[in-house]
């Protein structure tokens, strides 16, 4: 990331909200100001102070996932390996072996007795979104799991776990598509997409 790229991605925030504002203004000159509450809209472009301090509050998941730390997923698979191995030919234990899951479908193991909650969904592939739903509640997001944990709760956890994963995969399934929205973006994970 260097200062022209950083240069690049202000004069493109800036634009952005001229663009934001003329089309404001040109939507009340037609509609009047009343009109322009309902049809109009409006883009807040922050200081890049305030960017900076603000927490991500609408979570996307490609930025997320652009951020994730595989070190620390490796760390958080501690709180899996109870009943999962991660390794490729890993042993089946209270759980599935999970390598490779990613880029594969729910209940992914042929010798794994899956509990029928999952074989209903059996063949119905994974991906970021449905892992990470997964994650966070097991027994809410697949009603009837056996999967006995509680989940994670931080986004940030469950990002780093299923970068952790997909490190392992042979097959590695590309990350979503980050949604650069320059008002809850913060600016280092803007960075790391931009030089992607
Ligand atoms: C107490 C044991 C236990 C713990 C701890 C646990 N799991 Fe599981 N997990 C299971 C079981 C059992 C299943 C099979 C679910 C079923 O059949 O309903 C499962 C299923 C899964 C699946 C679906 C596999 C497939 O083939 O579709 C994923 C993904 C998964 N676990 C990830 C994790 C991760 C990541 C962690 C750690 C954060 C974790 N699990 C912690 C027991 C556990």
């Amino acid at each position: 990331m260097n200062g022209l790229e950083l240069n690049k991605i202000a004069a493109a925030i800036f634009i952005a909200g001229i663009i934001a504002m003329v089309s404001g203004f040109v939507s009340r000159a037609f509609y009047g100001p009343d009109d322009a509450k309902t049809r109009g809209f409006w883009v807040e472009v922050p200081e890049e102070g305030a960017m900076a301090a603000k927490e991500e509050e609408i979570i996307d998941l490609g930025t997320l996932m652009a951020a994730a730390d595989i070190a620390s997923g490796e760390k958080l698979a501690k709180k899996c390996v109870a009943c999962h191995s991660f390794e490729k030919g890993g042993a089946n234990k209270v759980g599935p072996n999970l390598w490779g899951v990613l880029s594969d479908v729910f209940a992914h193991k042929k010798d794994f007795a899956y509990s029928k909650a999952f074989e209903a969904r059996k063949g119905e592939a994974w991906n970021y979104e449905k892992m990470y739903a997964f994650l966070e509640n097991p027994r809410k997001y697949v009603e009837g799991t056996k999967m006995a944990f509680a989940g994670l709760k931080k986004p940030e956890q469950r990002a780093a776990l299923m970068a952790y994963i997909n490190s392992m995969a042979d097959k590695k399934r590309p990350f979503p598509a980050p949604v650069v929205n320059a008002a809850s973006v913060d600016p280092e994970a803007a960075a790391a997409i931009a030089t992607q």
